[in-house]
């Protein structure tokens, strides 16, 4: 019987990049069924509901999702469907893996770190956000929890573990927000006082931010809060070539969602030149998760041979090609 998993198109370029993937995972003899769903502006368009229940209803079923970018407007209108998706399910570990491909002009040759971003607490859930009424102050809270600040720690560990890899960063603001990254910070050390195989330190984030640029092969595995990762990972996102290379993965105890680190790119939605990449290896992380581990290595090995020839990649690798010919290209590879 093949694996249902739920599909959510999204909005700007999402249709087209989703499309994309469905192709590839299809050449790929995955296996896997498609449960449609909608979400994000396209299903206010389409039902009425910017995150119909049924969409909800169908992750619960399925347990695993992916899912093209959805657009969150700016300063006003209604709030992060991403952020509501991820609190909803409890997805607390949002794993980001960045990893230099050959052929991209990136500033390095070999990057491989993943930051594992918590997901559900902190500055980024904008709770409690008020604006006076006349407009002179704004304000929102920032909550963690030392549950929450251990869960996603010890999943970092047990990741570092799990795949070879040999050091934890812990990064943080502690000298500044002592109580609530100095709790997190504090629930890093004591977590790695039990992974004695696995190095251990911790950075500020803004020297985090420098040394990320400066020296990127000293990280392996990076965990921090919430809005922090948000930041670090589309750094590293910059120092492998771009959002384009960029995948997601928001794990939680009873569901998963897989997607791009990029948003809707509205500025080039409908042009037929996303970069499919992002979900791409979204997917490939989200065929690690059901098991099929040779299938992700092979459609990651083939996207990085697709990518090292350039011939076929879109315009934001530095290639002529579209989303279409760079699919066709993967796919091409998959079936000889
Ligand atoms: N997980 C998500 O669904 C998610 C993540 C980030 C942003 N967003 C939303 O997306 C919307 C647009 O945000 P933004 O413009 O700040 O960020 P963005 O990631 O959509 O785009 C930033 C830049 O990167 C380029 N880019 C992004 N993905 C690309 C791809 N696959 N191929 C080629 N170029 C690509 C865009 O053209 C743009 O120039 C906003 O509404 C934002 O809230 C959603």
């Amino acid at each position: 019987m093949s694996q249902q998993i739920t599909v959510i198109r999204g909005d700007g370029i999402g249709p087209e990049i989703m499309s994309a993937t469905l192709k590839v995972l299809d050449a790929l003899g995955a296996g896997l069924s498609y449960d449609e769903q909608h979400a994000g502006v396209a299903a206010r368009e389409a039902v009425g509901q910017l995150l119909p229940e049924e969409t909800l209803a169908s992750i619960e079923r399925n347990r695993v999702a992916l899912k093209a970018p959805l657009t969150t407007p700016v300063g006003g209108g209604f709030k992060s469907l991403n952020v509501a998706l991820r609190k909803h399910f409890d997805l607390y570990a949002n794993v980001r893996p960045a990893i230099s491909f050959k052929g991209t002009r990136s500033r390095y040759e070999d990057v491989d770190l993943i930051t594992v971003r918590e997901n559900t607490e902190g500055a980024y859930l904008g709770e409690g956000a008020y604006t006076a009424p006349d407009g002179s102050r704004a304000e929102s809270k920032m909550v963690v929890t030392r549950s929450g600040c251990e869960r996603v720690v010890r999943f970092a560990f047990d990741l570092a573990r799990k795949n070879g890899r040999r050091k934890v960063t812990s990064v943080h603001k502690a000298n500044i927000l002592k109580d609530v990254t100095g709790m997190f910070l504090e629930v890093s050390r004591d977590v790695a006082s039990e992974y004695d195989d696995i190095e251990f330190n911790d950075m500020i984030v803004d020297n985090a931010c420098m040394q990320l640029v400066m020296r990127p092969e000293q990280f392996d595995v990076i965990v921090t809060t919430n809005l922090f990762g948000d930041i670090i990972s589309d750094l590293c996102a910059g120092l492998v070539g771009g959002l384009g290379l960029a995948p997601g993965a928001n794990i939680g105890k009873n569901a998963a969602m897989f997607e791009a680190v990029h948003g809707s790119a509205p500025d080039i939605a409908g042009k037929g030149i996303a970069n499919p990449c992002a979900l791409l290896l979204a997917a490939a992380q989200m065929l690690d998760h059901l098991d099929q581990h040779d299938n992700a290595s092979r459609l990651r090995k083939t996207i990085a041979e697709v990518i090292e020839q350039a011939d076929r990649t879109t315009p934001d690798l530095g290639g002529n090609g579209t989303t279409e010919s760079f699919t066709d290209a993967i796919c091409e590879r998959l079936v000889r």
